[in-house]
């Protein structure tokens, strides 16, 4: 089976082709057009500019999709579309092409939740995958724990009071002027800094539930930045480091104890905060202890792109507990959160 996938709910433009035979997933093409260049200005993401660079990119990045997977839309067996959660605005563009491709060919449309997407992600690697798992999506806009019992199957159960993992990452890389996006530029930095030279708090990490919260952490940096004053390369270095090391602790020590609570049998981690590597060596370690199953994507997969909701519709199609939306019906959720189908 051939999946057409189409991603465009934030500032991302991306179509992938996927194969699936025998079991087997590969992927045929994945590619992404990134705006991060043209949002960089404005430090953030400005939703009109999305749309419109969506408009421009959409019609070439599809051609080149299948071009690369060489094949007609002929041959292609399902479309998977991303109707949310993201920018509606931009969202639309995307479902906008699906409905008139799937009408033009005569096939079948998926509606995919991007954040059901980062999930699957992971199943881009591999459908070794045990039940049940728990995710840990960390992006931009989200960072959620979420069970999953069984494909479409989810439960989530601790989320963010406020700001988001990648969000949190990106404010306060502005406060030290490291420019947009911040979760990369941190990082990059931290690797040359003490991550014991600044004890900033761990929100809500002794708290009973799994919820997390990251603005007060944000608020502990900039007052830290407010009683040094001026700031030099190194102590920048220091607070990068220091401020990874407070969100990693959080994320993997709640992540670790609603895994052992839930009796989990893998660990699935997600999102674009999913590229930062001590997070990903620190929950792969943890994992590792508790001899749980443990996934992180491929690093081309952890931010946005449209192999991931190609995968997500392969799975949403092939459980069939899904009902099929008539493609004139489709339309944007941009608020969608993970729902069992
Ligand atoms: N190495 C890294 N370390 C930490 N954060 C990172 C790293 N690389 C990327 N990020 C963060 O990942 C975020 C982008 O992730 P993603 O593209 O999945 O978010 P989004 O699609 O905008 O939001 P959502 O998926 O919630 O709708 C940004 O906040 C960025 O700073
Ligand atoms: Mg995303």
């Amino acid at each position: 089976m051939k999946i057409l996938g189409i991603e465009t709910s934030c500032d991302e433009t991306s179509v992938a082709v996927l194969e699936v035979k025998n079991n087997k997933i590969k992927i045929l093409s994945n590619i992404v057009s990134s705006q991060v260049k043209i949002h960089a200005p404005f430090g953030g993401i400005v939703p009109g500019l999305a749309a419109r660079e969506h408009e421009k990119n959409l019609a070439p990045v599809f051609k080149k999709a299948l071009k690369e997977a060489e094949l007609k839309m002929e041959e292609i067996d399902l479309i998977s579309v991303t109707i949310g959660p993201g920018l509606e605005i931009a969202l639309w563009k995307g479902i906008n092409l699906a409905k008139s491709v799937a009408q033009e060919f005569k096939k079948s449309l998926i509606a995919a939740n991007h954040l059901e997407g980062h999930i699957y992600s992971n199943f881009l690697n591999s459908n070794k995958i045990k039940f049940p798992a728990l995710n840990l999506i960390v992006s931009g806009g989200h960072t959620q724990l979420v069970l999953m019992t069984g494909h479409g199957e989810f439960k989530i159960i601790g989320e963010t009071q406020d700001d988001a993992a990648g969000e949190a990452f990106d404010k306060v890389a502005r406060m030290i002027k490291l420019g947009y996006p911040g979760g990369p530029a941190i990082s990059k930095i931290a690797e040359k800094g003490d991550s014991k030279k600044f004890n900033l708090p761990r929100p809500m990490l002794n708290q009973k539930n799994y919820n997390f919260s990251f603005s007060g952490l944000k608020t502990a940096v900039l007052y830290l930045l407010k009683d040094l004053g001026e700031i030099s390369k190194k102590t920048k270095a220091d607070i990068s480091a220091s401020f990874q090391q407070a969100v990693i602790d959080v994320l993997v020590q709640k992540t670790i104890k609603a895994a052992k609570e839930y009796r989990v049998k893998s660990i699935l981690l997600s999102g674009g905060v999913s590229a930062n590597k001590l997070l990903r060596k620190t929950l792969q370690k943890e994992a590792k202890k508790l001899k749980l199953f443990y996934s992180q994507p491929n690093l081309q997969y952890t931010g946005d792109n449209a192999a991931m909701m190609a995968m997500v519709g392969y799975y949403k199609f092939k459980y069939k507990k899904y009902e099929m939306p008539n493609s004139e019906d489709l339309i944007v959720d941009a608020n969608l959160s993970v729902k069992n189908w």
